[in-house]
């Protein structure tokens, strides 16, 4: 463990999680990102921030899923948007029907457009309409982002995702994301959300993790919001928050045998969905 990650290579680890419990998560694709530094990487910080991290990855991405998924058999979208797309592997889970954008940095588009081309010519992975798009969200990009999206989705109903990136932006990044979804989004249009509470400041768990990622994770300088409370959902212009769920809500959902219990151990993220309402 000499070197730091990069915050884009975060995105092998939500993958390699993924990959740890494929009947929970539904990804049966996630351990083709599977590598040697990631998985010396993730013992690490299972032991030294919380063990419950691979587990409830999964819970997240079984939630997305099945969620996205309805939409898409009602008809309700066309189109998914992922914006920090990272690793995830949802155009091959999906119905073959859906149209994909990809976003993230270019270090993560470049390397994933080329392994999905690869397993798709050796038949790993099936063929899906997937457009992929380069930016940094902390560039101030906003106006070619929305031009490039809008010559992709045309009038077409669309689903954003953003999971697991908040957490690496600043506020000011945040605010200017959403204000971007509601450019691109017309009335009755969806967004899947990730973000920490406050209240997670101040327990055992998020101290761990502060404390690892300083060590090992090469910091966004700008990152200064790590949470962002309920409060900023209910308040979003021109949308209504249709479903929040966390961590506690999602297992006893999917694994109620397995019932999620101590506030202090588990990194407790909040998944949100938004539907737009003008
Ligand atoms: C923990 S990974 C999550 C990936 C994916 N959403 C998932 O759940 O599997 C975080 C992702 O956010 C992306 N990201 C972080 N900061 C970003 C920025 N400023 N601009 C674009 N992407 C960013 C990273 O490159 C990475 O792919």
């Amino acid at each position: 463990m000499k070197n730091k990650i990069e915050i884009q290579e975060t995105a092998f680890v939500t993958s390699a999680f993924r990959s740890s419990d494929e009947e929970l998560s539904k990804d049966i694709y996630a351990k083709l990102w599977q590598n040697s530094k990631t998985d010396a990487w993730i013992k690490n910080y299972l032991t030294s921030v919380s063990k419950d991290e691979a587990f409830t990855h999964c819970l997240r991405n079984r939630y997305f899923y099945e969620e996205i998924k309805k939409l898409s058999e009602n008809d309700e979208i066309e189109m998914l948007i992922n914006f920090g797309c990272g690793f995830s592997m949802y155009p091959f889970l999906l119905n073959e029907n859906l149209i994909h954008i990809e976003i993230d940095k270019s270090e993560i588009i470049d390397f994933k457009r080329e392994k999905i081309k690869k397993w798709q010519e050796a038949n790993e992975l099936p063929k899906r309409k997937i457009h992929y798009i380069n930016t940094d969200f902390s560039q101030e990009n906003e106006k070619n982002l929305l031009s490039e999206i809008n010559s992709i989705k045309k009038e077409k109903k669309s689903f954003i995702l953003i999971e697991g990136v908040l957490y690496f932006l600043s506020k000011n990044d945040t605010n200017r994301l959403f204000e971007l979804f509601r450019k691109i989004q017309t009335k009755g249009e969806s967004i899947g959300t990730v973000s920490f509470e406050d209240s997670i400041l101040e327990t055992p768990v998020f101290k761990r993790l502060m404390h690892f990622q300083n060590k090992k994770v090469v910091a966004n300088q700008r990152a200064d919001n790590h949470t962002i409370n309920g409060d900023f959902y209910n308040h979003l212009r021109d949308y209504k928050l249709t479903d929040h769920q966390d961590y506690f809500s999602l297992s006893e959902k999917y694994t109620p045998k397995n019932a999620l219990k101590n506030r202090d151990e588990i990194l407790n993220e909040n998944m949100y969905l938004l539907k737009k309402t003008n």
